[in-house]
């Protein structure tokens, strides 16, 4: 079953996190898949993998009418972000997905026939989910090329896919309790699947002017309060691009 956690909840909107399945084959990296409710309507960000799609499918169920669900999001084109896309196709159709153009001629491989695409220019752009602001903010070459994070400001959310990711056991708790003891999980993945110190740099200098109350990553626990700001001063200084050959 895989757990569902709310992680905010405001006047009009919540923001949901699935993931932590106890079912899942541990050969599979664990995922995070958020949903973000407004005025009864949804977006589903970094649906995951086409494994998970069945469970993801009941859980979410849970949460909303499947009809609407009318947005979906992929921040890059991984196999454990969107692989599940021709499932989708096939459960919302006449839904909207929002990915980088740089790789609509890819994610289309997973199918894409009902489903509108909506390229991501590169330097990101705004929508609107019944009246709530959801800004896609360019985040490439962290870690795939044409890459986006996600930024909620009414909820001070910064959804920032495979940024802050950890390699946890599927039972670890959904927050970040520990950020001295979390820095070992996240050191190995930033500095392999990162490939580019100035797209890092570049990427820190941007949300450090946004008021962050949570950041929200595609593995492993989510960053409160102060964590934040920790995880952006340990990821600046960070060397990443570094494999051990
Ligand atoms: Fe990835
Ligand atoms: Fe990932």
């Amino acid at each position: 079953m895989m757990k569902a956690t709310e992680i905010y909840a405001g006047k009009f909107h919540q923001w949901i996190s699935f993931g932590r399945d106890p079912q899942k084959s541990d050969s599979i990296i664990d995922t995070n898949q958020y949903m973000v409710k407004s005025h009864g309507k949804a977006i589903l960000l970094d649906p995951g993998g086409i494994e998970l799609f069945a469970p993801m499918l009941v859980a979410v169920s849970d949460h909303v009418p499947i009809e609407d669900i009318t947005h979906l999001f992929a921040s890059h084109q991984d196999p454990d972000i969107i692989s599940s896309l021709g499932l989708w196709d096939k459960a919302l159709p006449g839904a909207t997905l929002h990915a980088p153009w740089l790789w609509e001629g890819f994610i289309k491989h997973f199918g894409c026939e009902s489903i509108i695409y909506d390229p991501l220019p590169d330097q990101g752009k705004s929508i609107h989910l019944e009246g709530l602001e959801l800004q896609f903010i360019p985040a490439h070459y962290l870690h795939s090329s044409g890459n986006f994070s996600v930024y909620d400001p009414e909820a001070k959310i910064l959804m920032s896919g495979d940024i802050g990711a950890a390699l946890l056991e599927s039972e670890a708790p959904m927050f970040v309790e520990d950020f001295e003891a979390h820095k070992a999980k996240m050191k190995l993945f930033h500095q392999r699947w990162m490939p580019s110190n100035t797209a890092k740099n570049q990427w820190i200098e941007r949300v450090r002017k946004l008021e962050i109350d949570m950041m929200a990553p595609q593995h492993g626990g989510i960053f409160r309060g102060d964590d934040v700001k920790r995880f952006l001063d340990w990821f600046e200084d960070l060397e990443v691009g570094i494999a051990s050959n």
